[in-house]
């Protein structure tokens, strides 16, 4: 097989220390890489003023900065303050983000931002060029770069590109709200394989394609449209599984799980971990919270949720209101239900080490991940690996998670009906540890078969299958 070539939006060159704000998309991009190694090319995370694309001088922007670690090789560049807001802080973060995972009500439709998003994309791809041998194997990832197929495509480029979109791909209906729905489905269009995280997410690309496109769809994953012929299938995203169960019993994750184990006086622990985001549900979750202490009041001084909520995406106006909105209710919650010698709920708004938070899994009875809507969510996966398998946490999952195809064992419900989801936690707190270790067994299956190797090597042998462009 040709080199692989992973190009990011986010890359984090990171070793050991890896934090919860990486997001799914860095942590699962980095396992994929670490053995085969390969090339991994994108965004710094820096912001300065010699990267300007479009720039006044006429030499450009400067050239990747290329070094090793490793097996993997990094490219990175850097973006101009400008590139960043339109590009990062504006349509990706504004637009497609929002749209993608139906908050159109949040959504906003900035011509200079799609503007800016075409031309940092543009840049990806003339930085990236220099760096390809023929035989790579490129693949792209998430919606970021869905235009970067298309624009390496204008250089000349004929390797095998590969897509894959880390978020969901909304219902046609939502879509089309774009005023740039057309050409960025033209974008996708331009890859050989196009890969989404769920057959739900399959399904709505093809329905757009037909309904909007004119194309067609078969049911082995061939797509015709605007000319061009691609393979679209599911690619559920995973974890590295014996990673996860190493970080879990780790030196680090032991020390931070018994400092925790000492401050709970034997109360059961209940977990959130998540990024500052309104596509978690962490809202709609610590009111389920208040639900469970005002409904069930003997479990009062009995439990302690800890959610965690590493920020993210401060600069973009929505993420700073959710977080004014989840102190409030926070606040308020604790005013109301804290005693002398008990704080029901452990709110912390900053990021942990992996490690660390394998640890809390593990000695924690529930863990509630209840976005409202998301790709896959590995935070899921992670939760379920990290269990003691003679003592197992019990999952509440939101249907409107990727993984809740795939986690039958967790107790699924919707994270809109606060009621019905402060029941669920009163379940998952009294259920028998037979009961826990019935679905922790039927869980951990799942995410062993789907784990990250198998990822990988699915959508790379069908990506190696094809022929080079001619
Ligand atoms: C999600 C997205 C990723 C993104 C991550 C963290 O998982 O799918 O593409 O990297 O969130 O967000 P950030 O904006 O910090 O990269």
């Amino acid at each position: 097989m040709g080199r692989l070539v992973v190009v990011s939006n986010r890359v984090t060159p990171i070793t050991g220390r890896q934090a919860a704000s990486a997001g799914g998309l860095a942590v699962g991009v980095l396992a994929a890489l670490r053995d085969t190694g390969g090339l991994w090319f994108g965004w710094s995370g820096e912001v300065n003023e010699t990267s300007r694309t479009g720039g006044r001088d006429g030499n450009g922007p400067p050239p990747p900065r290329v070094f090793r670690t490793g097996k993997v090789t990094y490219g990175l560049i850097d973006l101009s303050d400008a590139d960043y807001q339109g590009f990062y802080a504006g349509f990706a973060n504004r637009t497609l983000w929002p749209l993608f995972h139906y908050r159109l009500d949040l959504a906003s439709f900035e011509h200079h931002w799609y503007a800016t998003y075409r031309r940092v994309n543009q840049r990806f791809a003339e930085a990236l060029r220099p760096l390809l041998k023929p035989d790579d194997i490129v693949w792209i990832h998430d919606y970021h770069l869905i235009p970067m197929a298309a624009e390496l495509r204008r250089l000349g480029c004929e390797n095998r590109i590969g897509f894959f979109l880390h978020i969901p791909f909304p219902a046609p209906e939502i879509y089309v709200s774009l005023p740039w729905h057309r050409q960025l489905a033209a974008d996708l269009c331009a890859y050989d394989v196009l890969g989404f995280q769920t057959g739900t997410d399959v399904h709505q690309f093809k329905q757009y394609v037909e309904l909007e496109l004119n194309g067609t769809a078969d049911w082995k994953g061939s797509v015709n449209a605007l000319g061009r012929q691609l393979h679209v299938d599911a690619y559920p995203i995973g974890i590295d599984v014996d990673d996860v169960q190493g970080m879990a019993v780790s030196a680090e994750a032991k020390r931070q799980a018994a400092r925790l184990s000492a401050s709970m006086a034997n109360r059961q622990l209940i977990m959130g971990v998540d990024r500052l985001d309104y596509t978690k549900g962490i809202v709609e979750r610590l009111r389920a919270f208040e639900l469970l202490l005002q409904d069930y009041p003997n479990l009062r001084r009995q439990v302690t949720f800890m959610q965690i909520s590493a920020p993210s995406r401060e600069q973009v106006p929505e993420y700073l209101e959710l977080r004014e909105q989840v102190e409030l209710l926070s606040g308020h919650l604790n005013g109301v239900y804290s005693e002398a010698d008990w704080v029901p709920l452990r709110y912390i708004n900053r990021s942990y080490t992996r490690r660390s938070l394998m640890g809390f899994f593990r000695i924690s009875r529930l863990g509630l991940v209840t976005p409202l809507r998301d790709g896959m969510n590995l935070v899921a996966l992670e939760y379920v690996a990290a269990q003691d398998e003679q003592d197992p946490g019990v999952l509440v999952l939101s249907r409107f998670a990727g993984c809740a195809q795939q986690l039958d064992g967790a107790l699924v419900v919707n994270p809109y009906d606060v009621h019905h989801l402060a029941d669920t936690m009163h379940a998952g707190l009294a259920m028998t540890l037979d009961e826990r270790q019935d679905r922790w067994r039927r869980m951990m299956q799942a995410v062993r078969h789907h784990d990250i190797i198998a990822w990988r090597d699915r959508f790379l042998a069908r990506l190696e299958k094809l022929e080079r462009v001619a």
